[in-house]
């Protein structure tokens, strides 16, 4: 860092999350900026982006991109993380890395500050930043524990299509404008049509039948929530939604709580909202969420089967929460505490 202030790389700053990194920082002024480099690949190298009035030209990635960044946020998926996350590291800068590449490695912190920001002492410039479900799922079951010990967790998700980058938001556009004309629009980013459609297959099957996605929530819910054997498992769903990821959670907790001491738990974090009056029709919804901040939860209430369980429904902007915002909110967490600029 110099005196007056951080210098930032996005990498990836084409694609969805890159842009909402934009955004994101644009709006946020916790992150002291002094330069913002936009990077790439080849393909959209020379495209000028705006940022803060400015038009910024996007570079092609090379090794000497990092020289002169204090951070950098990556969203250009794992083999591009995989081949320059090391090096920048090892450059002193911290890459906070969106994709899945680094994120089970033990000397690897992965972050959602308000849920376990403490985890970032001792990091080696390499960051990860969880999957988007994971992370609104954490600030909820964090509080839950607080209040009543966790003891199991049953998770089942309704996951847009945006989740799947640009690809998957086109796909669905596109399908949704030839089907309702008749036409047939074979599927390519998804394994079957999507439009007027949902799909219980996201990422690729693991041997025991449950799909890549849904181990990365049991997996990193653990890490992240230092459980390592709490019982969680997982249904993951892609929906023919644009933007917001929704989740049905249920726990049993060790101690007997209330629906209403549930909710007052929830709405005293500064990142969460309680939509919560069933009589009303209030309940956040995708729409609802989508460019917003916070992860909003509703339909909370006892789960019937169980003495100690309970039903809540979860809602976040999985570009933001579930992306750019939570990388974001590590990299100030970061500056905050002086964590950055450490030699590896
Ligand atoms: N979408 C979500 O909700 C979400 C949430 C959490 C994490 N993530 C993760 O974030 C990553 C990006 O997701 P996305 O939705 O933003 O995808 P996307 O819209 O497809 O964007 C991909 C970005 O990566 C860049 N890129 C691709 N290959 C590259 C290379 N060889 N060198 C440098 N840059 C390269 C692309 O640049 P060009 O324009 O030059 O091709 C583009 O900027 C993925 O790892 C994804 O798993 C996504």
């Amino acid at each position: 860092m110099n005196g007056s202030g951080v210098r930032v790389g996005i990498l990836g700053a084409s694609g969805q999350v890159g842009r909402e990194f934009l955004k994101v920082l644009s709006k946020r002024d916790q992150l002291p900026l002094s330069e913002l480099t936009l990077l790439a690949s080849a393909r959209s190298a020379g495209s000028v982006m705006e940022f803060r009035g400015k038009r910024l030209t996007v570079q092609e990635v090379t090794e000497k991109s990092f020289a002169g960044l204090d951070i950098v946020l990556a969203s250009a998926g794992g083999a591009v993380s995989k081949q320059w996350g090391p090096i920048a590291a090892q450059q002193g800068c911290v890459f906070i890395d969106n994709s899945s590449a680094f994120r089970m490695e033990k000397d690897v912190p992965l972050i959602v500050p308000e849920v376990n920001g403490h985890a970032l002492k001792n990091h080696k410039n390499l960051i990860a930043n969880p999957n988007c479900s994971t992370a609104q799922l954490v600030v909820v079951l964090k509080i839950l524990h607080e209040l009543a010990g966790l003891k199991r967790v049953i998770v089942s998700t309704y996951q847009s299509v945006s989740g799947a980058g640009k690809e998957g938001v086109d796909e669905l556009a596109n399908q949704t404008k030839a089907l309702v004309v008749d036409q047939s629009y074979p599927p390519k980013k998804f394994q079957k049509q999507i439009a007027f459609n949902l799909i219980p297959h996201i990422d690729s099957f693991a041997d025991d039948g449950y799909t890549k996605e849904e181990l990365k929530v049991i997996n990193e819910t653990r890490k992240i929530l230092e459980l390592p054997d709490l019982l969680v498992t997982c249904t993951a769903v892609r929906v023919p939604v644009m933007i917001g990821h929704s989740e049905v959670v249920t726990v049993d907790l060790e101690r007997t709580v209330s629906p209403a001491q549930v909710r007052e738990s929830l709405a005293n974090s500064p990142i969460v909202e309680v939509w919560d009056q069933p009589e009303n029709n209030i309940y956040p919804t995708p729409l609802d969420c989508a460019g917003e901040d916070p992860v909003y939860v509703g339909r909370i209430r006892r789960d019937t089967s169980s003495p100690n369980g309970m039903n809540l429904w979860v809602v976040a902007d999985n570009l933001r929460i579930g992306a750019a915002l939570n990388a974001v909110r590590i990299a100030e967490y970061m500056v905050k505490h002086n964590l950055v600029g450490q030699k590896v």
